[in-house]
């Protein structure tokens, strides 16, 4: 079977793991210097976020040179170093590759910008002439995902306003120009540079985008608001027709990449970041000839509730089975509220606001939403396919909701016009240690001090450290070394087939393989099945009973 349908997949971001040169923000070598830890937890594989030269300005989603290391994160040689050190430890490597834009640094763009309007040079991004008199009406009424216009103006080397550019997210990320073969050849070159430096993989950065609709026609006026009128996600997932989204020419990119991945020795393979819907969409990029995976977004947009819970796992499997694809859980990444906050909250990843995106403060009982992120945590190890998980998740880090405003960094705090303050919560350096020195042991340097770090860390962090919940059976970590063990050894985890049991309306419970099955309680706490012997639990139970909030794994006799 290939190692991606069953594996789990560890989400590194580079810049809150481990610093190792003192400077306050992570780096390739503190990477390495984790991998026994990685390796402790169980996990198959890393996926490490942008560590390319990039001016920075969407946490190296804005990247200026793809086959570069950035200064920040070390060198090349700490890259191919981290690369030869988790092979020796038998964990693959994923890279992230973003093909939808280039940083407005990258060279292409600075000779675009010194070229003659319909020159070759601007040819490979979306520059058009504006609408209205003098052309100072954007080409169409596109809106950036980050909120406010997609598009630019740019001065004509003559210094007078000239084009427009084209930018889905940040006005420093411009969008390429999939019709231009020069753009095709250069990511193909970068597939190549990276799997010649042996990485398994690679996580494609908003696979549903790249090709824009032929014209790029406005969105239609009575979508605006569906589409636009809400942050972000809502506008990513909206079934609406979108022109810049999901179009047909993706899909000859991902066949052309497959070629590539299969012309290399190993399993090397690519796994789609695309927020598309309804779910056979995501299907068809991950038919035969195309990527191997894709990232399965139901869980980031679900609401902690039995039944909607069972219906996200029943599309998602039958969604993928028409294709033989296997799907790949995901509770977290660095875009979403951490999931204790979302699952307690019932927050679904919509909305325009911080308050609308990250919910009520004052109703958000931590604790709570702590038992419902691990029972979460081992449904999704005991479904069918793979699970990416994401730095932190296995600390049970909650969102981190006092940074100060004037040290937020995410582009939407200022292109949401100060209304949402963005993903920076979730971003916050790991805490190793319980005492604060070093930013709770972020950093080597001892004495760089919480504000020292790139994203400053609370002072109630130390709390939720690697190293305060190491000797406690119950404490996240455990629950999710126990889990992930488990997993390894039991035949019927990992990818195959999975029989619902009937349970109460507020329980999901299923079977996996001879007798293994996972039991997670919505509701008031009920009694185990009389033939069952516990294998594992989210948190303690109450003698055999099942309490709210929790979930088990049971040996059970038929
Ligand atoms: C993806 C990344 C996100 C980034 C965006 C633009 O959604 O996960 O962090 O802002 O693409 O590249």
């Amino acid at each position: 079977m290939d190692w991606w349908s069953n594996s789990a997949i560890y989400q590194v971001y580079p810049r809150s793991f481990q610093d190792t040169n003192g400077d306050g923000e992570g780096d390739l070598v503190g990477v390495i210097s984790r991998l026994t830890y990685l390796k402790s937890l169980g996990i198959d594989a890393i996926w490490l976020s942008p560590f390319y030269l990039s001016p920075n300005n969407d946490g190296g989603y804005d990247v200026q040179d793809p086959r570069a290391v950035d200064p920040r994160f070390g060198s090349m040689e700490d890259a191919v170093n981290l690369i030869k050190a988790a092979h020796k430890s038998d964990l693959r490597i994923i890279v992230d590759l973003v093909p939808n834009h280039f940083s407005t640094e990258h060279k292409w763009f600075k000779a675009a910008l010194q070229s003659l309007p319909g020159s070759l040079e601007r040819s490979r991004f979306h520059f058009y002439d504006g609408r209205g008199e003098s052309g100072e009406i954007p080409p169409n009424n596109w809106c950036s995902i980050f909120g406010g216009p997609a598009w630019s103006r740019v001065k004509e080397v003559d210094g007078k306003p000239g084009q427009w550019y084209l930018h889905l997210f940040n006005s420093t990320q411009a969008d390429l120009n999939w019709e231009n073969t020069e753009v095709k050849e250069d990511f193909e070159k970068t597939l190549r540079f990276w799997l010649d430096k042996g990485v398994d993989g690679f996580r494609i950065d908003v696979a549903h985008g790249m090709f824009k609709e032929s014209g790029l026609p406005d969105v239609r006026s009575s979508w605006i608001e569906k589409i636009f009128g809400k942050n972000n996600l809502t506008r990513m997932l909206s079934p609406e027709h979108k022109p810049f989204w999901d179009q047909e020419g993706v899909h000859d990119i991902y066949r052309s990449w497959r070629k590539i991945l299969d012309s290399y020795d190993g399993d090397r393979m690519a796994v789609a970041e695309a927020w598309v819907s309804p779910a056979s969409r995501i299907a068809k990029y991950v038919r035969s000839d195309e990527l191997q995976n894709s990232f399965n977004f139901e869980m980031l947009t679900t609401l902690w509730k039995a039944d909607q819970i069972r219906e996200k796992i029943n599309n998602s499997i039958s969604a993928l089975a028409e294709v033989g694809a296997p799907t790949s859980w995901v509770f977290n990444n660095h875009d979403v509220v951490r999931s204790v906050d979302r699952l307690d909250l019932g927050l679904t990843n919509h909305g325009d606001t911080t308050f609308s995106r990250h919910g009520d403060v004052n109703k958000l009982d931590i604790a709570r939403g702590t038992l419902r992120a691990k029972s979460a945590t081992l449904m999704a190890l005991a479904l069918p396919g793979g699970t990416y998980l994401y730095q932190g998740e296995e600390l049970g880090l909650p969102e981190v909701r006092d940074i100060p405003e004037d040290r937020l960094t995410d582009p939407r705090w200022k292109m949401s016009n100060y209304k949402d303050r963005g993903r920076d919560g979730c971003r916050v350096p790991i805490p190793w240690k319980s005492a604060s020195d070093g930013a709770f042991g972020f950093s080597s340097n001892e004495n760089l001090t919480l504000q020292q770090a790139w994203l400053p860390p609370s002072s109630w962090w130390g709390k939720y450290s690697a190293e305060s919940q190491e000797s406690d059976p119950n404490s996240t970590l455990n629950v999710y070394r126990k889990a992930l063990a488990i997993r390894k050894n039991e035949p019927g985890l990992g990818d195959g087939a999975m029989e619902w049991i009937d349970a109460p309306s507020q329980v999901v419970a299923f079977r996996r393989g001879e007798d293994f099955a996972c039991y997670i309680n919505f509701g008031s706490e009920i009694e185990l099945p009389s033939n069952s012997e516990v294998l594992h639990s989210s948190a303690p139970l109450n003698g055999n009973h099942l309490p709210t909030d929790t979930a088990v794994w049971l040996r059970v006799s038929k």
